[in-house]
């Protein structure tokens, strides 16, 4: 007879901010705008904003040493490093590979996924099948943007909403029988909606040239009404699937980490979920949208905040450019 499979654990986890916090009010002295109208639309106050020395991979890697000594690890104990991240230190080679010599992590497979704001749960998938495969030990995972780099800081309607940080976890194989664990991921994509929130400029289809840079197409643009309707779609249907898939009610639920976008957009999915927003994780007010880093670094502060039990069962739910959303459900 065969035994059930190993289950995934996150046996550590990490994350860094940078030091700089940007203010609503900072920003009103920027573009034209206010506290007041920032956090009614939001839930956003301050973000923090990386300094000229540092990048994705600088604060990739700080985030991720965190998450190797939480784990008890030591960084040769890291066989693979998936780094996810739509601001790469540069195009090549990829920042995992950049993070990799940071840590001194001389034995690993690096590579980097781009699956914006639903990164994280994106890579915490490909590095779940890998550990499964029983060739790896343990995974390294690394949420990492410096959005404030493709910011338009003219543009208000964009500016105002991202912020820079890092957050990491280490994946490894549970021993057999283990109750806590990745019970599932539901990730989604549609490609028809690419237009919504996008670069255009700096890949092959828009090289830099004098052109792409006086027309600023190498700042994100963003529909963010469209952008709105979509993620509260996107992100209701993504948690009810995955909670009916392993029949859970909400009820069920301890905790639930959102990326963390729009708070709008969050009491939305609490109030489909019928989950009173108390059982949300939340730090949004401190550093608004950073993508990819948004999950890990909410799942870092919960953990060391101590509102993870054991036994908790805990969903993170997201959704991003591409479209692509995602949904994964824990037992911690
Ligand atoms: C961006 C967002 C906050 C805008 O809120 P909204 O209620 O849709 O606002 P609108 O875009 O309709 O703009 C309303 C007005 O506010 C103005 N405005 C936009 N940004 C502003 C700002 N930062 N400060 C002050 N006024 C602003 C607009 O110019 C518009 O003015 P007008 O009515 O005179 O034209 C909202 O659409 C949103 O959160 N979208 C999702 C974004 C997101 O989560 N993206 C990340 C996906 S991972």
């Amino acid at each position: 007879m065969s035994s059930a499979p190993r289950p995934v654990i996150i046996k550590g986890t990490g994350s860094y901010t940078p030091q700089k916090v940007l203010t609503n009010n900072d920003l009103s002295d920027i573009v034209d705008t206010s506290d007041e109208w920032i956090f009614t639309r939001t839930g956003i106050r301050e973000r923090r904003i990386a300094g000229d020395d540092e990048t994705a991979s600088t604060m990739g890697a700080e985030a991720g040493k965190r998450a190797i000594e939480n784990a008890g690890l030591n960084a040769d104990d890291i066989d693979v490093i998936v780094v996810g991240t739509m601001t790469p230190d540069m195009p090549f080679p990829s920042t995992a590979c950049l993070v990799q010599t940071k840590l001194g992590i001389s034995n690993a497979i690096s590579f980097d996924v781009e699956a914006a704001c639903s990164g994280f749960l994106y890579i915490m998938e490909v590095a779940s099948g890998l550990l499964q495969t029983g060739r790896y030990r343990n995974a390294l995972v690394i949420g990492t943007e410096k959005l404030s780099s493709i910011l338009d800081w003219q543009d208000r309607t964009t500016c105002v909403l991202f912020g820079d940080g890092a957050g990491a976890a280490v994946l490894s194989l549970g021993e057999e029988g283990c109750k806590s664990g990745i019970l599932d991921f539901k990730l989604g994509s549609d490609g028809s909606k690419a237009d919504v929130l996008l670069q255009p400029g700096g890949g092959c289809a828009i090289p830099a040239s004098l052109a792409s840079i006086e027309n600023r197409q190498h700042f994100l643009k963003m529909r963010g009404r469209e952008v709105f309707k979509l993620a509260v779609k996107v992100m209701g249907q993504a948690a009810v699937e995955i909670l009916e898939q392993n029949g859970v009610e909400p009820d069920q639920l301890n905790c639930v980490i959102p990326h963390q976008a729009n708070m709008r957009i969050i009491e939305s999915l609490s109030s489909r979920l019928h989950i009173p927003i108390e059982r949300f994780f939340l730090n949004l007010d401190k550093y608004g949208n950073t993508s990819a880093a948004s999950i890990p670094i909410a799942l870092d502060e919960a953990v060391r905040a101590g509102r993870l039990k054991s036994g908790d069962t805990i969903l993170l739910v997201a959704f991003g450019a591409g479209l692509t959303w995602g949904s994964t459900l824990l037992r911690w």
